[in-house]
């Protein structure tokens, strides 16, 4: 989609392709109507009322969390990991705002080039220009391997375990550098929020036949389903663009990582956090989320 950014007494008069209208460029009309020439009446309508109607509706405001406060005095002045981070969910005025109470951050991604990061460096992390910690170049799953000697007070990851082809792996791996009562923080998408909608709740026995099986990141089990059952109405036209593009994409998720391996519930995430024997395990929709919190035991 074109940008017009023409304001005032600078906007040219331009006949509109779709309509023959002579209409100011830049404006809302004419770009409503570029917008429509491109992507078809009935797609304008429902991107329009999602973006408009829906998203609004499902993340405003974003709020703190239930219980986010008791969650931020515990977690002040503590050291932990983030995989796949910095996230939005733990900014300044979010809905778990942690990043302006923590001591210290170390964050790890899978590689020095993402499409959500761009180009990343192994060495310094900063979050708002302040240095908090290090940035890892490692995989969600091998984190024991690499920080096998470290032991933090907590582990936030948000939007990040779906894109993980061997979710019991990572949280394993997770768990393993946290110390005894330490709090493990995992955000993943609602369904009913985006563009996995149509497809089923993966079942936890799924889960464990990875773990067995020592799924890797090249997993191409779902590809058919995430094909077949995407709503590709409901992901950016940009980034994704149509069928073709989207296709392309999920074959190469192995560089990319955008594919949603799994699809979580609340149960879901629960009984992985039970599977693991965690305590004080607390599952919530928060906005188009859902925020499992637990704890370590003490031994
Ligand atoms: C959808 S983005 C979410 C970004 C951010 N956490 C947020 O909530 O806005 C997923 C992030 O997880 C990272 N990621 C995906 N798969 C990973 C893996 N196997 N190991 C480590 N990081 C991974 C991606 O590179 C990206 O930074």
């Amino acid at each position: 989609m074109q940008r017009h950014t023409l304001t005032g007494s600078h906007r040219s008069h331009m006949k509109h392709a779709t309509t023959g209208l002579a209409l100011p460029r830049g404006t809302l009309v004419h770009r409503a109507l570029s917008n429509i020439g491109e992507i078809g009446l009935g797609r304008w309508l429902f991107e329009t009322w999602r973006r408009r109607v829906v998203l609004p509706l499902i993340s405003w405001p974003h709020r703190p969390m239930k219980g986010s406060e008791l969650l931020i005095a515990e977690l002040t002045g503590q050291r932990g990991l983030e995989i796949g981070g910095p996230s939005r969910f733990f900014r300044n005025g979010a809905q778990l705002p942690l990043y302006p109470v923590l001591s210290g951050l170390d964050n790890c991604n899978f590689s020095s080039d993402t499409v959500w990061e761009g180009a990343l460096q192994e060495g310094v992390f900063s979050l708002d220009n302040r240095v908090v910690g290090h940035q890892y170049i490692c995989e969600a799953t091998e984190v024991s391997e690499r920080l096998h000697d470290r032991r933090y007070d907590f582990v936030i990851s948000s939007n990040c375990l779906e894109h993980v082809a061997n979710p019991l792996k990572a949280v394993e791996a997770w768990l393993s550098v946290l110390r005894a009562e330490g709090r493990l923080i995992v955000v993943v998408p609602n369904k009913a929020s985006n563009f996995d909608r149509l497809r089923s709740v993966t079942s936890f026995e799924h889960l464990k036949l990875d773990y067995r099986r020592d799924v890797g990141e090249d997993d191409r089990t779902h590809f058919d389903e995430v094909l077949e059952c995407t709503d590709l109405r409901l992901t950016s036209k940009r980034a994704v663009g149509g069928i073709a593009e989207f296709r392309k994409m999920v074959m190469q998720n192995a560089r990319l990582r955008c594919v949603h391996h799994h699809v979580f519930s609340a149960k879901l995430l629960c009984k992985i956090a039970e599977h693991f024997g965690l305590v004080d395990i607390q599952v919530t929709n928060v906005g188009t989320d859902f925020v499992l919190v637990a704890r370590t035991a003490n031994n």
